[in-house]
């Protein structure tokens, strides 16, 4: 494929070389910082040489990039043993496997903290080589990101060797799309100079120049996009209960009428709850969140979007078409920010978002987990969901009332493992109601979230829990009865069900 007219300065020409080639110049042991935000923006044709080349040679790297990202770069090495230590965030299967038995460290990172940690040097040395994807490089050698922007300008800016893939299955219609700053390092840094969600304040291209890329490589294999699973009734009935609280929080003059940016978190629920906005009355809604899905260009084609800022497009392949084709649109209200810009917890909380997460499990006094099944397994990540839940005006987590069919409580007396803390989070959400434990004491939020959130089934079951302890500890501030308090998760590995027979 001819990438010629997309890397604009004829000089960079003769560092046009095979995926193959550039792949040599990555070291066993280098950390390798890497473009893409889920499987949206990363580099494919360079990993997948790499990957052969650890395939015959056996050696390892350290991957750092965005989030979690697609199969060609996480996969592809993770099949090959090839990955030492990743971070900051996966929901890749072949990884899970291997970081949850002894084999890929992983270091779990809020988002936000990635780009300024790796520059404070705190993660094992620096960023050795950069793998960035393009659309096109401009005349004075500046990169012009894709469908991301992660990581990636902090990386290029650390990184001794950078390699540009430039990718021609990516739209040259997304130039213009992205607003690349990177702050200053303490004791040097300036507020972020965002006051509203759809504030430019960079360039819209990742800063280079001619000298610092080493290699340009080109690709046209597209974003492996996944679909979204499809809105279920309990995501559409905890989208119409948060809906329907905003309104009475707009009623009680909690909220501004046209409500505050919205963050919303990856996956289905969040899609649903999303879309949910779609069909309300709400109208010219901000949004302030990491990743753009298929819901927010929902609401941008009835007309009720002002403005999206997010770090990644993460449509599934039917949005990706319906974005591509309507590009030029969407690019008058959506742009892409590095990811300490975009989950910046000083930005979240000078412009008051709205944060919709989804939790694992939570508790009765309101602790989150988002990331380990049963205390123990790593699903994917904290990913963004700290940066926004502590800062947000409003946090929100979503969870359905019971996991596995019902054999496992969503709402249990001490989570087996904490995310977000009870000081944290204003409101739960299942599909059965919202607790809105804002200003509440412990025991009193623990009575609002079982009455409002639990299921039938283990209703009982919570409040017997926490009247003996009430009674064991003679009402202490956050009463447990240690000794029962994870007895719900050993009943579940023990029995496959978190009711008692
Ligand atoms: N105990 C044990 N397992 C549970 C469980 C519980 N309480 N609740 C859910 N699960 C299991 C599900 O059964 C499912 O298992 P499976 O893969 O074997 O089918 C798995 O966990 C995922 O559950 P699902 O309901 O499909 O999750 P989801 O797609 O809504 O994602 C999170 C939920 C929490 C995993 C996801 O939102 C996440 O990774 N969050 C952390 C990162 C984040 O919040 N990012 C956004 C920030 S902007």
């Amino acid at each position: 494929m001819d990438i010629k007219d997309r890397v604009r300065n004829k000089a960079l020409h003769a560092k046009i070389v095979s995926a193959e080639e550039a792949a040599t110049v990555i070291k066993p042991g280098m950390n390798i910082g890497t473009s893409g935000f889920t499987p949206s923006g990363y580099p494919k044709a360079v990993p997948l040489a790499l990957a052969e080349r650890i395939k015959k040679e056996h050696f390892q790297i350290n991957l750092w990039t965005g989030a979690s990202v697609g199969k060609e770069l996480d996969g592809a090495l993770a099949a090959v043993n090839g990955i030492n230590k990743r971070l900051p965030y996966q929901t890749n299967n072949e990884i899970r496997k291997s970081l949850n038995s002894g084999g890929v460290k992983y270091c779990d990172l809020h988002l936000s903290h990635t780009a300024q940690m790796s520059r404070y040097g705190f993660l094992g040395g620096k960023v050795d080589v950069a793998i960035i994807e393009a659309c096109a490089i401009t005349e004075e050698g500046h990169i012009i990101p894709t469908t991301s922007m992660g990581n990636s300008a902090s990386f290029v800016q650390s990184a001794d060797i950078v390699i540009v893939e430039v990718n021609t299955s990516q739209p040259l219609a997304l130039e213009g799309m992205h607003d690349v700053y990177i702050p200053l390092d303490p004791p040097h840094r300036l507020p972020i100079p965002i006051v509203k969600a759809d504030d430019r304040i960079g360039t819209p291209y990742i800063p280079c120049g001619l000298d610092k890329i080493t290699y340009i490589v080109p690709c046209d294999i597209r974003d492996d996009v996944r679909d979204l699973a499809a809105i279920d009734d309990d995501a559409r009935a905890m989208s119409a209960l948060f809906i329907d609280f905003l309104k009475k929080d707009i009623k009680a003059g909690r909220m501004p009428k046209g409500l505050l940016p919205l963050q919303s978190g990856v996956g289905s629920v969040a899609n649903a709850v999303v879309s949910g906005f779609a069909e309300s009355e709400f109208t010219d809604l901000e949004v302030y969140t990491e990743v753009i899905q298929d819901g927010m260009l929902d609401l941008a084609d009835v007309g009720k979007l002002k403005s999206a800022s997010g770090t990644s497009f993460s449509p599934s392949p039917a949005g990706l078409e319906r974005f591509y084709q309507n590009i030029d649109t969407y690019r008058k209200i959506m742009m892409l920010r590095p990811q300490e810009i975009a989950n910046s917890p000083e930005i979240a909380r000078r412009i008051g978002v709205i944060a919709m997460n989804t939790a694992i499990e939570l508790d009765i006094y309101g602790n989150v987990n988002s990331t380990h099944i049963m205390g123990t397994k790593m699903m994917n990540g904290i990913g963004g969901s700290g940066d926004f839940a502590r800062n947000a005006y409003l946090t929100c987590f979503f969870s359905t009332s019971t996991a596995k069919n019902g054999a496992i409580s969503s709402i249990v007396p001490m989570v087996s493992h904490v995310d977000h803390t009870e000081h944290d989070v204003d409101i739960f959400v299942t599909e059965l109601g919202v607790a809105d434990v804002r200003g509440l004491s412990p025991k009193e939020r623990a009575r609002v979230i079982i009455e409002n959130c639990a299921h039938p089934d283990y209703k009982p079951m919570l409040m017997d829990y926490l009247e003996r302890a009430e009674k064991a500890t003679k009402c202490a501030q956050t009463p447990h009865i240690l000794t029962e308090a994870l007895s719900w998760h050993t009943r579940f590995i023990e029995t496959g069900t978190m009711k008692k027979q």
